[in-house]
């Protein structure tokens, strides 16, 4: 167990390279189960849950290792269809191998992911629309099993553009016969990754970015190399770090048409962006403006942002009003952020910013991975030292956060929790 200890107060500037997409690579590494081959992943972010799906395709009976810095994995030999509790309970992506596993065997058989401490997560719409394609259900001791001697092709309208249900329906169909066709599809960058990696593994995916996809059933996949893009939460992480702090910062590789929404709300605080040759700058030399924001599946302003939106205004110019629109409790970690001097209060699925001048460095406790980040930026802002502890939630989506940040002037260092002394 690690903790930060963050000394809050310095600008941060200069430029910083974005990472590859966690919430992209998680799917890719799923649907290489779909060829029979040697897949190449590059730009593939070092991060736990990179590793854990990695074991989850171990246990299947794919090998996976790091090449420099490309993952291969090799699915030639024939895969076991069970996903463990035991890995499924460690990330809830691992029930992205459910569509890859009934499009390559027809049978899966993938412990239920549980809830965590931003929703109950259910996986009612996967469930459901998988079913349209001919697979048969079954729940038992924790373990959803679908059967689907054939896949066929089938029009399916999602109640939610629910991404994991968009991606395990993408990688069900693929192979499905006839013409699967996905309405109300979710339109998120990593949709747009999965259908382009699909496509040139042979697949036949068009529309993805859009609400509605088509997906026209092929007779077998053979696997593929992708770089994997820049990831848009890292790279908006990183812009409120740099603004939180009154900073100027260029984040490179970041790529403005994932993020238009929330561009356009950091400027309406008075925040500077410009697109750069090598990616996004952000700067602020002001006191933002408070401003009111409300989360909505992409190209709305993205839910994985809303914990450090709320941190970068705790010290606006006035009163937010955040809503929270994906997810049922999304708010956990605002009490950390109060006990820095925030002045926050919920409603519903709302939080009621008031502005003020400064934060106060205090410890504080990471609840899930981006109240993690958005923790650090409230220290990286506040007077005084903060400690940050619980950070193996962050590990789990951040490549090398604190040496990046350090890469930008922030007085931050992580410190190994090895005696009984530190126990939060
Ligand atoms: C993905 O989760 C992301 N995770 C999440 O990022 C992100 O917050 C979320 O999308 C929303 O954008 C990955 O990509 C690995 P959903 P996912 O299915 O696919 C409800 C992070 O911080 N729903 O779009 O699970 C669900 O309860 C993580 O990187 C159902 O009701 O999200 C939620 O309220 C956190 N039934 C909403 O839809 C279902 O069958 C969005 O879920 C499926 C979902």
């Amino acid at each position: 167990m690690d903790h930060f200890i963050v000394e809050g107060g310095n600008r941060l500037e200069g430029s910083v390279t974005i990472s590859g997409a966690k919430n992209s690579v998680l799917k890719l590494m799923a649907a290489s189960i779909l060829g029979r081959g040697m897949t190449h992943l590059s730009n593939v972010p070092r991060i736990a849950d990179v590793f854990i799906m990695a074991d989850v395709l171990r246990e299947l009976g794919a090998t996976v290792e790091f090449k420099d810095d490309v993952l291969e994995i090799d699915t030639s030999s024939e895969l076991r269809t069970v996903a463990s509790y035991e890995l499924v309970r460690r990330m809830r992506a691992s029930f992205n191998v459910l569509g890859p596993l009934l499009g390559r065997y027809g049978h899966a058989r993938v412990a239920l992911p549980g809830g965590c401490n931003i929703g109950m997560r259910p996986v009612d719409l996967h469930e459901r629309s998988l079913a349209s394609l001919g697979v048969a259900f079954s729940f038992d001791h924790g373990y959803l099993e679908g059967v689907a001697p054939e896949l066929t092709g089938s029009r399916i309208v999602l109640d939610f553009p629910s991404r994991g249900a968009t991606e395990n329906l993408l990688t069900a169909s693929v192979m499905a016969r006839g013409t699967t066709v996905i309405e109300n599809a979710a339109r998120e960058p990593d949709i747009i990754d999965l259908a382009e990696f699909l496509n040139r593994m042979g697949a036949r995916v068009h529309g993805a970015g859009t609400s509605t996809i088509e997906v026209e059933g092929v007779e077998e996949l053979n696997s593929a190399s992708y770089v994997v893009p820049s990831d848009p939460i890292e790279a908006g992480t990183f812009a409120l770090a740099v603004l939180a702090t009154r900073g100027d910062g260029e984040l490179v590789g970041a790529r403005p048409g994932d993020l238009e929404v929330f561009l356009n709300k950091i400027t309406q605080t008075g925040a500077l962006w410009t697109e750069t040759d090598r990616g996004i700058r952000v700067s602020i030399s002001t006191r933002p403006r408070s401003v009111d924001f409300v989360t909505l599946p992409h190209p709305g302003f993205p839910t994985d942002l809303l914990a450090q939106m709320i941190s970068y205004l705790a010290t606006a110019d006035g009163t937010s009003i955040a809503t929270e629109n994906i997810f049922e409790s999304r708010y956990m970690y605002v009490a950390e952020l109060n006990r820095m001097g925030a002045d926050i209060s919920i409603e519903g699925h709302h939080a009621v910013i008031r502005g003020i001048p400064k934060l106060q460095g205090t410890q504080v406790r990471a609840t899930d991975l981006r109240a993690g980040a958005a923790l650090l930026i409230a220290a990286l802002s506040a007077d005084g030292p903060s400690e940050i502890h619980d950070i193996h939630h962050i590990d789990r989506g951040y490549e090398d956060l604190d040496d990046k940040l350090r890469q930008l002037g922030a007085r931050v260092s992580r410190i190994s929790e090895t005696s009984p002394a530190f126990l939060p």
